[in-house]
């Protein structure tokens, strides 16, 4: 863009001392300057920098996983089958097995307490800064003691977070792209995506419908949808759910034992989701927790107790990692990162 103007001109310098010391500016296109001090009305005209309908492109690439992804998101797929599926037979009856939602409305208890919360933050004596990376204690102490009791899992243990998809992606950066991981087969997408595109995985396999480099556990009626481990390879991450979304099924004591034993035999590390815990009604384990020697090694997300539960999606994230690296917990530079 430059600048006509029928005074005289004070250029732009980035020198601050031109700046400040005297009133002459100038920039390196010399295609801008501003009028000095009350010299009157300026003209602008823009300076073509590309030539007619090049577009400008910048030398940054796409972290080439992505493009591993087939088709994106599994949810997304299911609604366009979907959707072409009722095109062509507008009168099929869909029961639809894609993504759910909430149907009921947050209770007044946990909106009433975010109100007052988010208003006592507009207040000078009520307002904090910046909370405290891993949530706060009075929050974390309450859940250590609500759904920990007698579990020798402790508020410094708990990380509060923003959402459980967000987390586990988080995981991936903090695992890396040179762990290799299972999951149940079928099992939640965002296990499997995030390790795509941390590069994990190879290529997606057209032809078995599996990424390369993923350990796929059956989980099917015929094994009772618990995987046969004497079948499966050894990872170093374990994603394991319970109950499992889609199959609903909730592991017993004794599988868990079975797992976490797996597992320790093989130094892997087990990630596991409990975000439908609360809706178990039969004595099998809401928390990994709940088996001896898990803590060694294992994490869990509960973060679903409150969100699914209650209507609040993506509200909260409640993330539980005892296991320690070098004196320190494993999460805290991650989240510590991730957070503020
Ligand atoms: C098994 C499982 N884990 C994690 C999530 C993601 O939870 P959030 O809404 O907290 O990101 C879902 C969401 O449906 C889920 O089914």
């Amino acid at each position: 863009m430059s600048l006509e103007n029928h005074h005289p001109l004070t250029s732009i310098s980035s020198s601050t001392s031109g700046f400040l010391g005297q009133n002459k500016l100038s920039i390196r296109t010399q295609n801008l300057s501003i009028p000095a001090k009350n010299s009157g009305i300026s003209r602008c005209i823009a300076t073509p920098t590309l030539e007619k309908n090049e577009a400008y492109k910048t030398k940054v690439s796409r972290n080439a996983n992505m493009a591993k992804l087939q088709a994106g998101y599994l949810f997304p797929e299911v609604a366009r089958r979907t959707e072409a599926h009722k095109l062509k037979y507008p009168n099929a009856k869909v029961i639809s097995l894609g993504i759910g939602d909430t149907t009921e409305p947050i209770p007044e208890i946990i909106t009433s307490a975010m109100a007052k919360r988010s208003y006592t933050l507009s207040t000078i004596k009520g307002y904090t800064g910046y909370g405290a990376e891993q949530g706060e204690k009075q929050l974390r102490s309450a859940i250590a003691s609500t759904f920990y009791a007698n579990l020798g899992i402790e508020a410094n243990d708990i990380f509060v977070s923003d959402g459980a998809k967000s987390d586990i992606s988080r995981l991936q950066v903090l695992f890396g792209s040179n762990v290799t991981m299972a999951v149940q087969d079928p099992s939640y997408p965002a296990y499997v995506d995030s390790s795509v595109i941390m590069g994990q995985t190879g290529q997606f396999q057209t032809r078995v419908e599996k990424y390369e480099n993923i350990e796929y556990m059956k989980c099917t009626p015929e094994n009772g949808f618990f995987p046969d481990l004497s079948t499966v390879s050894p990872t170093n991450i374990i994603f394991f759910c319970s109950p499992n979304n889609p199959t609903g099924f909730a592991a017993s004591r004794e599988q868990l034992t079975k797992l976490v034993q797996f597992a320790k035999d093989n130094g892997s590390i087990i990630v596991y989701d409990s975000a439908y815990a609360l809706y178990m009604s039969d004595d099998n384990p809401r928390s990994i927790f709940e088996i001896p020697g898990a803590k060694e090694v294992s994490l869990e997300f509960i973060f679903k107790i409150l969100s699914a539960r209650f209507g609040t999606f993506g509200f909260f994230s409640l993330f539980l990692l005892p296991l320690i690296v070098n004196n320190q917990h494993l999460w805290l530079g991650t989240g510590a990162t991730a957070y503020t």
